[in-house]
């Protein structure tokens, strides 16, 4: 009892008194979880963050551009057979730390997924051509293969949310995890904060519940140092974190080129990058600003940066984040520990969120009228030793599922998968009737299990004693 009284006289003399308007009528459960979600808010980060990122927004909000530069990267090797030697270099020592266990997976899946307009979490959306397997599906069958190839446990850690745990969860017991052994599945949910007005009053979406919302894929590093997954990865000598979000089927769940690079320039954090597709393209860019490896979001790089063009009319900013990283685990333990809870900055969004007003009904506005604070991953960027961006081929590693129709669609990824697949099979010289974009006429698939890249189709393909004949609907596994 003290514990709750506590609680409410807490949030009174903190001016968010009206959360509890209504808990004498609620029922018991009801006031209980109003009371669990409370406890878990910090009233005085709330504060901090209504007075420095609202009340002030002008000065605030616009990132400075000072020096900004492109950021340097490694480049794909292409035909050049100095690079080509590099990348295969990098490749036996990424391959050498996968057979030794080092490396865990991990894939960010607490956002909402409004843009695709579908009802549930984004990893059971079904993506592929033939089988329409789900998201979760795809990377779950990447990293079966390479336990398989690599031999030995590679552990996956997934990021749910309050708006969307025990579905996932569900999700995979139904689905026996794919194939992967149930006990090196993780599960855990990310931070949450408060929607709150212009005046910094907490939102509430019911009589005993408040406008909660994830604290940003950046929240990933304080909930993996709070979840005791950092301590689980030291006491099984996993010290290396392949992260990747929850859209894109085409991701190398674990690429050992990247984890090489990564290796040996003795990087805390390392991404990949892809040339921007046009000026307008809705991703970060990587960028240099005070000897530092940043990523300035798509929405916060004005248009005289997106529109440079250097001497030969290539664009200027053309590092398009593609949302991969690798992260060392104690990088991740130094800034998502207690002490370093302050270090990722929080961006400001403003959104339509309903909420209940002082009569106590339901408003839904027809404009933004609340304020979510989010952590963005790539920030920890900055903090890291030696950053190193390297870059991936489009065709080959990101076609992300986020709008319902028109770019990065589910059309648009369906495509892609099936332009990779054909390059696949004219690599090993079965020729398929294609259009001009190599869009084939066939619809059909191949699994994760049977190959994930070009060069690993070619040696499935060179082992298989009946070669299928392609066409539509055949699947290879
Ligand atoms: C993101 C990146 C952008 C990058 C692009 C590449 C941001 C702000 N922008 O854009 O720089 O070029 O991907 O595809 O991230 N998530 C959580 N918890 C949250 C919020 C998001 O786990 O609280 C996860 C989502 O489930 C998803 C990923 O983070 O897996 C990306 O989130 P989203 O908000 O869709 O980012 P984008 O705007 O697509």
């Amino acid at each position: 009892m003290t514990d709750m009284t506590d609680i409410i006289s807490n949030f009174k003399s903190n001016g968010q008194a009206h959360i509890f308007t209504h808990f004498d009528k609620l029922d018991k459960v009801t006031q209980d979880l109003l009371i669990a979600q409370a406890s878990s808010i910090d009233l005085d980060e709330i504060a901090a963050l209504h007075q420095t990122l609202i009340a002030r927004r002008s000065e605030a909000t616009t990132m400075s551009l000072d020096g900004l530069e492109p950021a340097d990267f490694i480049p794909l090797p292409h035909a050049d057979a100095g690079r080509i030697r590099e990348w295969c270099e990098a490749t036996a020592i990424g391959e050498a730390a996968l057979r030794a266990g080092r490396l865990a997976a991990f894939t960010v899946a607490g956002g909402q997924g409004t843009r695709l307009g579908f009802d549930g979490p984004k990893g059971t959306f079904g993506v592929t051509p033939v089988l329409k397997k789900p998201l979760f599906q795809v990377f779950a069958e990447k990293i079966l293969a390479a336990r398989r190839r690599y031999d030995h446990n590679i552990p996956w850690y997934l990021m749910t949310s309050v708006l969307n745990h025990s579905e996932t969860v569900s999700f995979f017991e139904q689905n026996d995890y794919f194939g992967l052994p149930a006990d090196q599945v993780h599960f855990f949910s990310q931070g949450f904060l408060p929607a709150i007005d212009s005046e910094g009053r907490i939102l509430m979406s019911a009589p005993g519940e408040i406008a909660l919302s994830p604290d940003g894929h950046g929240g990933a590093l304080r909930a993996l140092v709070r979840s005791g997954s950092i301590a689980r990865m030291e006491s099984e000598g996993t010290d290396l974190i392949s992260y990747f979000q929850v859209d894109n089927p085409l991701v190398r769940c674990l690429d050992p080129a990247f984890i090489g690079f990564h290796l040996q320039r003795d990087s805390e954090m390392s991404s990949k990058m892809v040339l921007k597709s046009n000026p307008e393209e809705k991703v970060g860019v990587f960028c240099e600003q005070n000897g530092k490896c940043v990523v300035v979001e798509y929405s916060d790089l004005p248009e005289s940066f997106t529109q440079a063009r250097n001497p030969d009319g290539s664009l200027r900013f053309a590092s398009g984040s593609i949302a991969i990283h690798l992260l060392n685990r104690d990088f991740v333990k130094r800034l998502g520990g207690n002490d370093g809870e302050a270090k990722l900055p929080f961006h400001l969004a403003h959104k339509k969120v309903p909420h209940l007003t002082e009569d106590g009904s339901l408003h839904t506005p027809d404009s933004p009228n609340a304020w979510k604070f989010e952590m963005f991953v790539f920030d920890a960027l900055p903090f890291a030793k030696n950053p190193l961006v390297i870059e991936t081929s489009r065709a080959d590693e990101f076609s992300p599922v986020k709008n319902a129709d028109g770019v990065d669609s589910p059309l648009t990824s369906h495509q892609d998968q099936l332009r990779q697949f054909t390059r696949w099979l004219r690599e090993v010289g079965v020729e398929l009737e294609a259009d001009e974009s190599g869009l084939p006429r066939v619809n059909f698939e191949i699994s994760p299990l049977f190959a994930d890249t070009a060069e690993r189709f070619q040696k499935a393909w060179k082992n298989l004693a009946f070669k299928p004949k392609i066409g539509t609907g055949v699947i290879i596994i």
